[in-house]
């Protein structure tokens, strides 16, 4: 991206990071649900998310669907506006990080270097938690929620991930989950012990 604006100055505020997350009895970072459509992304950070409410963590989710009719309704499905896309959403959600919330997004994000990207700028090494939501494309073909794949087969929707665009799986995930093979609340099980093993929620909020 170009920097436009230039004479513009970061503001410390007088509120740390630090002094929100320990209000907050949580860490901030950015749990970030890659996977192809249909795969279960945003059921899943919506199960993860009502849990993590309930335990009193704060936690918000930013969702595909949702954030491409505001803030990213004036993107396409291009490689280039999917980076656009991918790049704006990782931009909002380090600042919910450092407000001391879990951001939860549930986008395809299917290209590895988009995502990375995101990793390689977070202001802690460990505020990108890369959550590989793994689902074979003939079972989410099967799922088809949105009857898209139906449509992309007929030719009606061109550039479709994983029918004919790409879909680049993650080398290093933080954590693999498996919607095809486990039930979602397996799946949300999984995010949760996760996230109390590795110390970004308390240990004692989650019966391990
Ligand atoms: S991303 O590739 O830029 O990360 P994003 O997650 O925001 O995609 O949006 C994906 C959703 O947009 C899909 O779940 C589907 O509902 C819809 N969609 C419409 N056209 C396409 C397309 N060509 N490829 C993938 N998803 C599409």
């Amino acid at each position: 991206m170009m920097q436009k604006s230039t004479n513009v100055h970061w503001h410390e505020g007088h509120v740390s990071r630090e002094d929100r997350e320990s209000r907050n009895g949580n860490r901030g970072a950015i749990l970030w649900f890659t996977g192809l459509s249909g795969s279960g992304k945003s059921t899943l950070a919506n199960g993860v998310d009502h849990r993590l409410h309930e335990l009193g963590v704060s936690s918000y989710v930013l969702d595909g669907d949702n954030v491409r009719h505001g803030l990213n309704g004036d993107l396409g499905f291009s490689p280039e506006d999917r980076t656009e896309n991918i790049r704006r959403i990782g931009e909002v959600a380090k600042l919910f990080a450092d407000a001391g919330t879990l951001a939860l997004t549930a986008f395809i994000s299917p290209y590895r270097d988009d995502r990375d990207r995101i990793r390689a700028t977070t202001a802690r090494p460990n505020d990108f938690v890369e959550i590989f939501v793994s689902c074979p494309l003939d079972v989410c073909e099967q799922r088809d929620p949105k009857g898209l794949y139906k449509k992309a087969r007929a030719g009606e929707i061109p550039e479709f991930t994983g029918i004919s665009a790409p879909y680049e799986e993650p080398l290093s995930p933080q954590l693999v989950v498996d919607t095809a093979e486990n039930s979602l609340e397996e799946c949300v099980d999984l995010v949760l012990k996760h996230l109390a093993a590795q110390g970004y929620i308390q240990l004692s909020s989650v019966a391990l």
